[in-house]
């Protein structure tokens, strides 16, 4: 995606060797027409996959997620970091570790918005470590749902998550992958490149 690339350059703000920032356009204020056509990317690339639902955490998955939900025609539910007022019965729940914030979040989606028969494509806006997509698979193993698989708008192809969800087998589509922001520089590796 050159679009995607191109506002990675033009607007990123590389916080550190491990961290950018994208506030402009994903994680803040969000670029509707960019975020249109990365729906339409992941739609695209999980096409014939049968995907009835797709499952994101919020908050900054929401608007990829949607975006894609709409071109996949099916609903889009987004996981909750917050303890709700819900019986605990009535949801599945899952713990995800992030060593970015060195901190665990319980994310929960009520049992009502995902179903056995449903066949799921998650999407996140980035993948660092991978423990969001992997609380995710959770949460649809425990609704004895399928996943289909799991799209990234930016992965960081320096940190573990990518290697580890695809030697798991599990089909990744990542948008764009950053291979370095070391010497405050973005350096993009191939999309196909693992
Ligand atoms: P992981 O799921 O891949 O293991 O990621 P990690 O725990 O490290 O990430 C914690 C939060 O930080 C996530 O957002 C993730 O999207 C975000 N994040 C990780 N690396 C970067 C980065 O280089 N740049 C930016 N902008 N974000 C990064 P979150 O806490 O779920 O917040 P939200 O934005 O969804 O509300
Ligand atoms: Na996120
Ligand atoms: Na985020």
């Amino acid at each position: 995606m050159e679009h995607l690339q191109k506002k990675i350059l033009q607007e990123g703000k590389i916080l550190s060797d491990t961290v950018l920032k994208v506030d402009s356009f994903l994680n803040h204020q969000v670029d509707p027409v960019l975020m249109q056509e990365i729906g339409k990317e992941f739609a695209d690339r999980f096409l014939g996959n049968g995907v009835t639902k797709v499952l994101t955490l919020e908050s900054s998955g929401i608007a990829p997620a949607t975006m894609t939900a709409l071109e996949l025609g099916v609903p889009v539910v987004f996981a909750r970091k917050k303890k709700s007022l819900t019986l605990a019965d009535d949801l599945y729940t899952a713990e995800v570790y992030s060593y970015t914030k060195k901190d665990t979040n319980q994310i929960s989606v009520a049992k009502d918005y995902l179903a056995k028969n449903d066949r799921v494509l998650l999407i996140d806006d980035f993948l660092a470590n991978g423990q969001a997509v992997l609380g995710l698979m959770d949460v649809i193993r425990q609704a004895k749902a399928a996943c289909v698989g799991a799209g990234v708008v930016i992965e960081k192809g320096f940190q573990e998550g990518g290697k580890q969800l695809r030697n798991q087998g599990i089909k990744l589509e990542s948008l764009a992958i950053i291979k370095s922001l070391t010497n405050k520089k973005v350096t993009f590796q191939k999309e196909d490149v693992t």
